[in-house]
C-alpha cells in the first residue's frame, strides 16, 4: 500500500466509526475522559495540518486560524487552548464544519503526499497514522460511555460483538528467572516509550494463558470482594467506597439478573466473555482475593509470545516511566508521551476497540488507575 492509500484508508476508518450516529451523539462529553467524537474527528484533522502542512507544504493555507485553539489537546508548545472539560460545550464548529475540515485538510495532504517526502515528513506521517488509530479507539470506547451513560442505552450497532475469535486453553506458562530483552527492537514504527531497549531480570513466574472471565469475576463479587478491605489497596478502597462501586462498569443487576451494557445494546453478562471495563483497583483486588498477582509489563512482554492476546487491555502492576536512554523529540512532537510518565499504570496488549496492526507485543498503553471506561481485563500471574 502506498504512503496516500494508507492515509486515505485511515482516515475514512475514523468516519467510519462514526456513521452510526445521531448528530447529537457527536456532541456531548458525560465525563472529563471522555471526549466528544466530533472533537477526535476535528483533532485528529488537527494533528495532521499542524505538524505536516504547516511547517512543510509551502503554499498550505490553514482552513481556520480558530481551530488551533479549538482542537489543541496538550501541547504547550503549540499554544493556548479550550481546556479539556469545555470540549463538550461546543456547540460549534458543527459535525457539518467538522467534516468539511476533514474534506479540506484531506485534499491538501493527498496533493502533498504526491511530492518526495524526506526522512522527518515520514515519520511524522507514520506518527499521524498512529495517532489517529489511538483515536479511533478512543472513539469507539468514548461512544460506548455516550450511548451507555444514556438511560435508553441506545444500540450503537446490533449484534455488534464485544469478544473475538481469540482461543487459548486454559492453563498455566512457565517462565525461567533470567535476564530478558524488553522494548522496541524493530526497524518499523514504535512510539519512543518503548525505547531503549534493555536488560530486565525476571524472578521465574506462572501466567495464565487466559483473561479473567465475567463468570470468574461474578465469583469475587459473590465472595463479598467489593466489601473486604483486606483485598485492596488503601487508594482503591477510598475509590470503592466514595463511588459505591460493586460490579464492572456498565453491569446493571435487574431482577437478581446481571446485565451488561455493550455496543450490540444492554444484554445479560455473558458470562465466557473476559471480564471488561475495570480499574486497575479491581484488577488488583481480584488477584489479591485469588491469592495472585497481576504481571508486572515485563513479564507480560516475556510472556505473551506463548498466548493470543488483543481481546482486552491488560492491567500490569508496573508503573508508567521512561525506559533508560528515553528521549524526548525536540518541539511539540516530544510532548507525545514523555510528559504523562507520572502516577498512571501501564496496560499491556489490545483490545476488540483497537484497529488492526496498530499494537505490537513492546506497545505501552497507560492510564491512571481508577479509569474503567476502556475495553480493560485481567490476567493472573502466581
Ligand atoms: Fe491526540
Amino acid at each position: 500500500m502506498t504512503l496516500v492509500e494508507e492515509y486515505l484508508q485511515i482516515r475514512k476508518y475514523s468516519e467510519q466509526v462514526c456513521e452510526p450516529l445521531q448528530t447529537e451523539d457527536y456532541v456531548v462529553q458525560p465525563v472529563v475522559d471522555v471526549s466528544p467524537p466530533k472533537w477526535h474527528l476535528g483533532h485528529t484533522t488537527w494533528f495532521f495540518e499542524t505538524f505536516i502542512l504547516k511547517p512543510f507544504s509551502s503554499n498550505y493555507q490553514v482552513y481556520n486560524d480558530d481551530y488551533n485553539f479549538v482542537f489543541n489537546s496538550y501541547y504547550e508548545t503549540v499554544g493556548n487552548r479550550v481546556i479539556r472539560t469545555d470540549r463538550g460545550n461546543l456547540s460549534r464548529p458543527g459535525v457539518n464544519e467538522i467534516y468539511q475540515y476533514r474534506a479540506y485538510v484531506d485534499e491538501a495532504m493527498v496533493n502533498f503526499l504526491a511530492n518526495a517526502l524526506n526522512d522527518e515528513v515520514r515519520e511524522l506521517l507514520v506518527l499521524g497514522f498512529n495517532h489517529e488509530q489511538q483515536h479511533q479507539e478512543l472513539l469507539l470506547t468514548d461512544i460506548k460511555y455516550i450511548l451507555g451513560n444514556n438511560p435508553l442505552f441506545p444500540v450503537y450497532v446490533k449484534d455488534k460483538k464485544e469478544v473475538s475469535v481469540i482461543q487459548n486453553e486454559p492453563g498455566w506458562i512457565d517462565i525461567p528467572a533470567g535476564v530478558y530483552e524488553i522494548g522496541y527492537d524493530g526497524t518499523g514504527f514504535s512510539f519512543d516509550n518503548e525505547l531503549n531497549r534493555h536488560q530486565v531480570y525476571l524472578h521465574d513466574f506462572a501466567i495464565s494463558k487466559t483473561l479473567v472471565t465475567n463468570a470468574e469475576f461474578l465469583e469475587f463479587i459473590h465472595a463479598g470482594g467489593y466489601e473486604n478491605f483486606n483485598y485492596w489497596h488503601s487508594e482503591g478502597w477510598d475509590w470503592v467506597k466514595s463511588n459505591h462501586i460493586a460490579s464492572p462498569m456498565y453491569w446493571h443487576l435487574m431482577d437478581g439478573e446481571w446485565f451488561n451494557y455493550t455496543l450490540g445494546g444492554l444484554l445479560p453478562v455473558d458470562l465466557n466473555a473476559p471480564v471488561s471495563h475495570i480499574s486497575y483497583y479491581e484488577s488488583y483486588a481480584y488477584a489479591s482475593w485469588k491469592g495472585m498477582r497481576l504481571p508486572t509489563e515485563f513479564d507480560w512482554e516475556v510472556a505473551a509470545k506463548h498466548f493470543n492476546w488483543g481481546e482486552r487491555w491488560e492491567w500490569t502492576e508496573s508503573a508508567y516511566l521512561a525506559y533508560p536512554g528515553f528521549s524526548k523529540a525536540p518541539g511539540a512532537i516530544g510532548e507525545y508521551n514523555g510528559k504523562f510518565m507520572v502516577n498512571q499504570k501501564v496496560l499491556r496488549g489490545a483490545s476488540i476497540a483497537t484497529p488492526q496492526n496498530h499494537s505490537r507485543i513492546t506497545y505501552r498503553n497507560f492510564f491512571h488507575p481508577h479509569l474503567r471506561w476502556q475495553y480493560t481485563g485481567i490476567r493472573l500471574v502466581k
